[in-house]
């Protein structure tokens, strides 16, 4: 895995973050390196869609960058369901295209290039017994959010889920200092220079905009989810349930 410096001391300040080549021939160690829990995340999102899914529905990942999720999921959920796969960025779809026939699963696994901010009522779901938005609704344009959680809620089966795991601010307006704080100590650990760590957040300024916990929660509920509720939580990042 190729170790991600894109940020690092020598280059120049760049334009706002995309997923573009450069970024998906190293994303897997960037998102390890920058999320909290990615491994012990990963899990209990499996976790979960075992849990809910039922053999006959599909299962689509929105925003599946490399593949991770979908690979994960082709090893451990047994039955028919298709796993079908959304990104806007034709880089990381190569990337996912390639990891999906290494491990074997390219007669599971259907990546579709799709983008969630342009008529996100109209996204092709047919058959989903759970939806995933990992890391993803973040950068998913605010006025398009409403209508893609809705339109997720109208496709699932009753009894289906949606699980959505999202950078996120503080209900506590007080709090959101620190827990940025504590996050960037955490990618200092992951061994990210100062540097690194100041011009990505000056690259994700107005790309990744967070939703206060309780915000996403009243968006979940607003659009139709009868049960929602945090399954994970570090600081700055939760993990959410919804269920049809
Ligand atoms: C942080 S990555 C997701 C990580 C991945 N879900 C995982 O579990 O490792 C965000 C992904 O969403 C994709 N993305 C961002 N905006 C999008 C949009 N409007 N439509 C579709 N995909 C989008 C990016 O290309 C990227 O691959």
């Amino acid at each position: 895995m190729s170790r991600d410096d894109i940020f690092d001391d020598s280059r120049p300040r760049g334009s706002d973050f995309t997923f573009n080549a450069e970024v998906a021939a190293v994303f897997d160690n960037m998102i390890a390196r920058s999320v909290p829990f990615y491994q012990e995340q990963q899990r209990m999102i499996v976790e979960v869609v075992k849990r809910y899914w039922r053999p006959g529905t599909d299962v689509y990942d929105l925003g599946c960058a490399t593949g991770t999720t979908l690979i994960n999921l082709g090893h451990a959920l047994e039955g028919p369901g298709r796993l079908v796969g959304y990104d806007n960025s034709e880089a990381m779809l190569q990337q996912a295209r390639g990891a999906v026939a290494t491990e074997g699963l390219a007669n599971r696994v259907e990546l579709r290039h799709g983008d969630l901010d342009q008529h996100p009522e109209e996204l092709a779901l047919d058959g989903a017994g759970a939806v995933l938005l990992c890391w993803t609704l973040q950068f998913v344009r605010p006025l398009q959010r409403e209508a893609l959680i809705r339109r997720v809620h109208d496709s699932l089966a009753d009894g289906g889920v949606l699980v959505v795991t999202e950078k996120v601010l503080s209900n506590a307006r007080a709090l959101d200092r620190d827990f940025i704080d504590f996050y960037y100590a955490f990618k200092a650990r992951s061994g990210y220079t100062k540097t690194e760590i100041h011009k990505k957040r000056e690259a994700l300024e107005n790309v990744l905009v967070p939703y206060r916990i309780d915000e996403n929660k009243k968006m979940f509920r607003r659009n139709g989810f009868g049960a929602v509720d945090s399954f994970f939580q570090w600081f700055n990042f939760v993990g959410f349930l919804c269920v049809k």
